[in-house]
């Protein structure tokens, strides 16, 4: 069997690959050892076990320099509190030889890896007593923090070092070249300490038997003569040396001299060029493990037919999986994943009968899964995910009993689950092993059988956004005692669990989105102690939230709340939309005006939303507020805007908790002209109406986009409208008389369009209108005068712009006797009158924030802590869990003002 060394490279992997990374590292752990055992390069280091009967006494001088060593060691777990009595030899981590007249040989310090000891805030020396030790031919201070020291040149005085690891120490600065001192040296890690750097490799090809060398993350980048030095060492078995920025290699390459080579690891090297790539695939005949990935190859490659081991990922190899990886039958990991290869998975991969580990995801292939890959009896992970698979999933993949990780998800693969639970349980006598299930977006179908509830090692499932039908009951879930993650949402799933319902497990996140949840809110939710996000979007709750669920989430570690678009009680529907000032693109989603019904207030202001205005916004019969402003819609407005029914009655009664708390939110308490105070906030439009009119905020504001055609005439049907503003478009035409028809209108403005025609006389018969701005238009004509217009037409510039405009307050027309000009000062009156009232309003709204139960859930989102904002981001491309997205990175910004104001 052989073994393999996970690099740290997995820990770019997508996290959903964490159960596989942990049983890759456990594996590695073991395996190491192992490795080396079988490379013929390990000797017996087990210098824990010591006879008891064995007598070695601790050589005194060397009993003083480890206890001098161990006070320079950071060891906040006390890992070394043995290190305390006479017989140093029996001391963790030493061990001493009697045929050296018992000499240490052995100082063992690599620090138990913990993550109690995560954050590590203290540092390690090495101390000079080491020097001490001149029998020492093992020497491990990895896993250490040397805090950026550099490595003590003294080291290279222990010539009887054979093993020497200072790997995952956080050593810096330049490797001594006084290492290749160290004749006897077999193996040297100096691994991942990233700061470290070697400007020649010279001094390599003095160490004769070198048979394992680690220099990933060193910085080699001016070791121009790498593989000339390199190659110099004919033992060598194990080369590894990712991501070091080695130089390209310039042509002719040397003859291949490495011919003991076993396991190479040159990820992550920029300048591979198909002459290298020869040299190495074809070099080497012994070669088992071989990790070319992110390298940016494009061709074929590898002709080692021992290989067990083959990473080729993050590299741009087009055309279909080639056929030299095919004949690769001892194959035990391979990944060809993120690359361009196309083409359809050949029967022949099933040949590969050694294979525990297979990624191919990331790619673009094509065809059916083959039944052949249920003959790889030995696969643990198996990985197709985002490629353009179809067809059915293959009923042989039921007896793949040793799979751990299976992800077909992203492809269009259909079929039934049947096969595959029932398949996996009754194949497997020993109980099959999968735990982490991802068939997301593809067209399965058919119901979830409740065997699932038997396969008991299952963490993860993620079925979402298939074609599953029938009901969930208690039965799925019987026996899945580790279920951390479930994830059904998006399917046509009926969920139907007992309210008394008691989960054998304790999820940390829960989606069941656009499934039917039969029933009340689920009681079941309150058991779940570690829920951090629970999603049940769409999923046809009505009635009030439970009594139990605020103090739930007050009490837990939830950090992500998704409820919308159900129909709770009272203030809990959503009925204010505010995605304003993002960076939404796309058409407008029809589904707003189908879905969301309920709503009062829309805003999708400053976005970068394109196409037409969706007709059926006008279907939102509850609509008060429209703003689309700021966006780059184009088209004509739709005639059916004159339908929006709530805006056609003129509404009457008091202005709403709703609005004033959705106002609060959009609040900006910055001192701004009238009429630019509109546009920034719409708590400013309810401004001066709540006491005197009492009237609910309507407003129309479609401003700032690429809108032509001329003004439908069907706004004249809006009669309970007050704000209307269709400014900053393209519109042409006339402003009809029936603008007059809007009696309600107290704002109106049209200005930056391409209008003409005279200004409708009908305007100076808005009782209410005070602000109006026709400005830069093509207007003509005399402006109109009346009793309403007369404190308007006081400031010229609501008409500027319009050269062939005459009347007060432009010049006179042709013909007309000059009349001065009055100055008012009654608009700054005003304005100081409506700053008092605002602060009144913010007040009242303060404390009608205090008790509003639920606050968030009115919105749709809560989120109860900052931290897993992020995480929500994956959501984005799901049909309409967008929303959702914007409601919470806009949280925080809610919040601040939250707290403001409580
Ligand atoms: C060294 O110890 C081994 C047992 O561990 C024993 O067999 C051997 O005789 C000892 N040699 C000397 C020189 O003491
Ligand atoms: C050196 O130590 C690291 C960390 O403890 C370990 O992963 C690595 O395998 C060791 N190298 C050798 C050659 O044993
Ligand atoms: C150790 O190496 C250095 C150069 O790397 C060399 O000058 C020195 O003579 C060597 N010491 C011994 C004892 O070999
Ligand atoms: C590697 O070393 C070279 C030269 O010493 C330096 O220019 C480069 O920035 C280093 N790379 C990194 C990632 O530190
Ligand atoms: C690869 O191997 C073939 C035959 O085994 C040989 O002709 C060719 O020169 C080799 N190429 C390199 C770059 O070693
Ligand atoms: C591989 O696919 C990516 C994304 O489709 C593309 O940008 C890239 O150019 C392709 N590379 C090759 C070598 O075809
Ligand atoms: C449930 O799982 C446990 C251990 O995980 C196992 O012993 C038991 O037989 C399983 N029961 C069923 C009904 O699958
Ligand atoms: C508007 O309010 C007044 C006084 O509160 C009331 O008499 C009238 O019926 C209301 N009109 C409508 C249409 O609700």
């Amino acid at each position: 069997m052989m073994a393999f060394i996970y690099h740290s490279k997995c820990q770019s992997a997508s996290s959903r690959h964490a159960t596989m990374l942990s049983i890759l590292l456990l594996l590695s752990v073991a395996a190491i050892s192992s490795c080396l055992g079988h490379n013929d390069i390990g000797e017996n280091n087990n210098y824990h076990a010591k006879p008891a009967e064995e007598i070695i006494r601790c050589i005194e001088s060397e009993r003083k320099a480890l206890l001098a060593i161990q006070s320079d060691m950071y060891d906040p777990g006390n890992w070394l509190s043995s290190w305390n009595n006479d017989d140093c030899c029996k001391w963790r981590g030493v061990t001493c030889d009697n045929t050296t007249g018992g000499h240490v040989t052995t100082l063992d310090l690599r620090y138990p890896y913990s993550t109690d000891y995560y954050d590590i805030i203290g540092a390690s020396k090495v101390n000079p007593s080491l020097l001490e030790l001149k029998h020492l031919k093992y020497l491990d201070l990895s896993m250490n923090n040397f805090d950026g020291a550099h490595i003590p040149k003294m080291i290279a005085l222990l010539v009887h070092l054979e093993y020497l690891n200072l790997s995952y120490a956080s050593f810096s600065g330049l490797i001594p070249p006084q290492l290749g001192n160290l004749s006897s040296l077999r193996r040297l890690d100096l691994g991942r300490d990233y700061d470290l750097r070697a400007d020649d490799l010279d001094w390599l090809s003095r160490i004769p038997s070198l048979e394992y060398l680690d220099m990933s993350g060193v910085n080699l980048s001016q070791a121009t003569s790498w593989l000339f030095q390199i190659n110099s060492i004919p033992t060598l078995q194990v080369l590894l040396l990712s991501y070091t920025q080695l130089p390209p290699v310039s042509s002719p390459v040397p003859p291949f001299n490495l011919i003991s080579l076993s396991m190479l690891d040159l990820s992550f090297y920029q300048h591979f060029t198909d002459s290298l790539l020869r040299l190495f695939s074809n070099g080497s005949r012994s070669l088992e493990y071989l990790d070319l990935s992110s390298n940016g190859l494009t061709g074929d490659f590898a002709s080692a037919r021992s290989l067990e081991y083959l990473d080729l990922s993050g590299n741009q190899i087009v055309g279909e999986i080639p056929p030299t990886v095919r004949n690769l039958v001892h194959l035990e990991y391979l990944d060809l994943s993120n690359n361009n290869i196309t083409g359809q998975l050949p029967q022949t991969m099933g040949n590969l009968q050694n294979l525990g580990y297979l990624f191919l995801d990331n790619n673009f292939i094509i065809g059916e899964i083959p039944e052949t890959m249920g003959r790889l009896f030995n696969l643990r992970v198996l990985d197709i995910s985002n490629n353009h698979l179809r067809g059915q999933m293959p009923r042989t993949l039921g007896g793949l009993c040793k799979l751990i990780n299976l992800d077909l998800s992203d492809n269009n693969v259909d079929g039934e689950l049947t096969y595959l639970f029932d398949g996996l349980l009754s194949n497997c006598p020993q109980g099959a092993k999968i735990s982490y299930l991802n068939l997301e977006a593809n067209h399965l179908s058919g119901m979830i059988p409740a065997s699932m509830g038997h396969l008991s090692q299952l963490e993860e499932v993620y079925l979402s956004s298939n074609s599953l039908l029938g009901d969930i009951t208690e039965s799925h879930f019987s026996n899945l005692t580790n279920l951390e993650y479930l994830n059904i949402s998006h399917n046509f799933l009926n969920v139907i669990l007992p309210n008394d319902w008691c989960p054998p497990f304790n999820a940390s996140s829960i989606d069941m989105s656009f499934c039917h949840i039969v029933g009340k809110f689920p009681d079941w939710i309150r058991t779940q102690m570690n829920l951090k996000e629970l999603y049940l979007s769409r999923v046809g709750l009505s009635g009030n939230l439970p009594p139990w669920f605020s103090e739930y989430v007050e009490a837990t570690s939830l950090e992500v709340l998704v409820l919308s678009s159900n129909h709770f009680n009272g203030c809990q529907e959503l009925v204010s939309l505010d995605l304003s000032e993002n960076k939404f693109s796309g058409e407008i989603p029809t589904w707003v005006g189908i879905s969301l019904s309920s709503l009062k207030v829309l805003c999708l202001r400053s976005n970068r939303f394109q196409g037409v205005i969706p007709i059926n916004l006008a279907s939102l019969t509850s609509l008060q507020v429209l703003d689309i402003s700021s966006n780059n819609l184009f088209g004509s407005i739709p005639s059916s805007i004159g339908n929006f029914s709530s805006l056609i009655k003129i509404q009457n009664g008091t202005l709403e908790f709703y609005d004033v708390i959705y106002s609060i939110f959009r609040f900006h308490p910055r001192p701004t002209p009238l009429g630019t105070f509109y546009k920034e906030s719409i708590l400013v439009t309810a401004k001066g109406y709540y006491s005197t009119r009492l009237s609910l905020v309507t407003s129309i504001d479609l401003s700032n986009n690429n809108l032509s055609g001329e003004i439908p005439k069907e706004l004249r049907k809006l009669r309970g409208l007050l704000f209307l503003n269709l400014s900053k478009n393209h519109l042409n035409g006339e402003i009809t008389e029936t603008v007059g028809d809007m009696k309600q209108l107290e704002s109106l403005d049209l200005s930056v369009n391409n209008l003409i025609g005279v200004i409708p006389l009908s305007l100076s018969a808005l009782d209410f209108l005070s602000y109006l701005n026709l400005s830069h238009n093509n207007l003509s004509g005399r402006i109109p005068t009346g009793p309403h217009l007369s404190t308007l037409n006081v400031d010229p510039s609501i008409y500027v712009g319009n050269k062939d405009l005459c009347g007060i307050p432009l010049p006179p027309c042709p013909g007309d006797a000059a009349s001065p000009v009055q100055p008012d000062t009654r608009d700054e009156y005003e304005e100081e009158k409506n700053s008092e009232k605002l602060e009144e309003l913010v007040e009242f709204a303060a404390v009608a924030l205090g008790f509003v139960v639920g606050f968030w859930s009115y919105i749709g989102v809560i989120i109860v802590k900052q931290s897993t904002r992020i995480a929500l981001f994956r959501l984005i491309d799901r049909s309409c869990d967008w929303i959702y997205v914007l409601l919470a990175v806009k949280s925080s910004k809610l919040k601040s003002k939250w707290q403001m104001m409580t």
